[in-house]
């Protein structure tokens, strides 16, 4: 049987998440994992079970809630983690895999796990063994496999696969590996591991180098037909794969690939890369091939005169095949509420009847201040309606004097939860700017002292009166970041609602934290 199609295995919600600053909640979880869905991924990693009880309940949901593509649980090669994967993904039934894995380098060996080799293989044939008990689909990962001695990489492989592994994933780990070297690697092991025919062989990248596209390509010169990755090219450190690049390389570059493909939905590229962005408040550089804003502006009159002419002369990919160019006509504030809620639905969010009023309610306010509101307005109201954050403190007021001239002062007035009667609490402070001035001033009423660790302001939509949406990672004092976001179309005021937004996360401890070390 010819075996071209590349199976696309999506990590955006497990090695993505490891991005510092990225974690989600498990409402977030879930809409990218039904954009995942949309989008046409064969396996989605929901997550790491046995981090958290959020991780544990996030992966579960998912499990329960998503259906088409295989929801798969990471494990490291340790009994109570892989009880932990295969108790989450069991809502997934024949559709859930676990992902067991075991660092097999010699760094890996000595330094990480004080073990010999022998020892090593006996674990990994426990791990995937304990695993085949909860599901048929097991995949196992050498974990740092590009550093890994061949000979020894051949013998793990070989366990893995005689212990019941039906995927074998070699991970450049730490992005080390170079193209040739790691299509070699691949050659290598299925020329020689005994059963190697009988499993599919997986990619995972690193870009610590910049070459995870690269190396994912070149894998599957080399015989891989799994390749995993993250939207956007999130993840540990400089990131994983991106898939968005990897799939379009695929098939723009056919004639390389002999009629290799995937099955994702390529048109949904552009939307899905924007929903994990904006869930994971992690902005596209503009420059990003395929999603980034000028992946196919044309700024010098040459080209612009030659895609005149003929597109193709400086455009290797039609943009509306990744989705660019697809969005509806605008909503004012005429719209009515099924015109949101339709819209809502057309953009593949699963809303309640309260998400609905309460967007709408939003809808309205700003439609007042701007003309149109277009659907990345109402994505990100959507953001904001469901970062189910508990409003320990709400704003109720805000007033902001600044100029060349004047010493930046702010007042702000915000409402407790807890106090009865929507008592309100009030004070003023003056700071290096509007912005400085109105955090300081909510940190004295909150009792807070969070440290702006980083700020960004973006433009939602086009327009003059564009919502201005603020992210901000605050730390509170205790090591960890926190991530606030608010849309505005007064950037003052936005800036004071994402600071507030991070307080409740950091007060409420809404967002998911992982006890330290026990991410992979
Ligand atoms: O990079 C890596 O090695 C991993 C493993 C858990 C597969 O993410
Ligand atoms: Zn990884």
């Amino acid at each position: 049987m010819k075996n071209d199609r590349i199976i696309i295995f999506d990590t955006t919600l497990r090695d993505g998440e490891q991005c510092p600053g990225a974690a989600m909640t498990p409402r977030e979880k879930l809409e990218i994992a039904r954009q995942l869905a949309r989008l046409g991924v064969d396996i989605i990693e929901a997550g790491f079970p046995v981090a958290s009880e959020g991780d544990f309940a996030s992966v579960q949901e998912i499990a329960r809630e998503v259906k088409g593509p295989v929801i798969c649980g990471l494990a490291r090669c340790v009994p109570k983690d892989i009880e932990a994967a295969g108790h989450a993904i069991k809502p997934a039934g024949k559709k859930g895999r676990i992902h067991v894995f075991l660092g097999t380098s010699k760094l890996h060996r000595e330094f990480k796990l004080g073990k010999a080799q022998n020892e090593i293989i006996r674990l990994a044939i426990d791990g995937v063994k304990r695993a085949k008990a909860f599901v048929k689909d097991v995949e196992f990962s050498p974990e740092d496999a590009s550093r890994t001695e061949l000979d020894f990489l051949v013998k793990v492989v070989e366990a893995a696969i005689e212990a019941g592994a039906t995927t074998i994933n070699m991970p450049d780990t730490t992005g080390y590996a170079t193209p040739a070297e790691y299509e070699r690697m691949f050659r290598h092991i299925i020329a020689n591991a005994r059963g190697a025919k009988n499993v599919i062989f997986s990619a995972h990248c690193h870009d610590d180098l910049g070459l995870a596209v690269a190396n994912a390509l070149a894998a599957v010169q080399g015989g891989a037909r799994q390749v995993e990755g993250t939207i956007n090219g999130i993840g540990e450190r400089a990131g994983n794969t991106a898939l968005e690049e990897f799939v379009m390389a695929v098939r723009t570059r056919n004639d390389m690939f002999n009629g290799l493909h995937t099955g994702i939905k390529h048109r949904e590229l552009v939307k899905t890369s924007r929903l994990v962005s904006r869930m994971c408040s992690f902005p596209v550089p503009r420059n990003k091939a395929i999603v980034g804003a000028n992946a196919f502006a044309h700024g010098s009159g040459i080209h612009q005169d030659g895609i005149l002419k003929k597109r193709e002369t400086y455009e290797i990919m039609d943009p509306r095949d990744v989705g660019w160019g697809l969005t509806e006509l605008p909503l004012t504030k005429h719209s009515g509420r099924a015109a949101v809620a339709s819209r809502l639905k057309h953009l593949g969010f699963k809303m309640t009847d309260d998400d609905v009023a309460a967007i709408f309610a939003r809808f309205k306010e700003i439609g007042d201040k701007k003309k149109f509101v277009y659907d990345d307005d109402l994505s990100a109201l959507v953001e904001g309606q469901i970062a189910e954050v508990p409003e320990t403190w709400s704003l109720d007021y805000i007033s902001v004097s600044s100029g060349s001239q004047t010493v930046p002062t702010a007042t702000v007035r915000l409402k407790h939860s807890a106090k009865k009667d929507g008592e309100l609490q009030q004070d003023a402070s003056i700071g290096d700017g509007p912005v400085d001035a109105a955090l300081k001033a909510m940190d004295r009423i909150m009792k807070t002292r969070g440290k702006l660790m980083d700020y960004q302001l973006r433009a939602v939509s086009e327009g003059k009166d564009a919502l201005g949406e603020v992210t901000v990672k605050v730390d509170f004092g205790d090591g960890d970041l926190v991530t606030g976001k608010a849309a505005s179309t007064d950037v003052i005021e936005g800036s004071a609602r994402a600071y507030l937004n991070a307080a409740n996360r950091f007060l409420g401890h809404s967002q998911p934290r992982a006890p330290k070390g026990t991410k992979p």
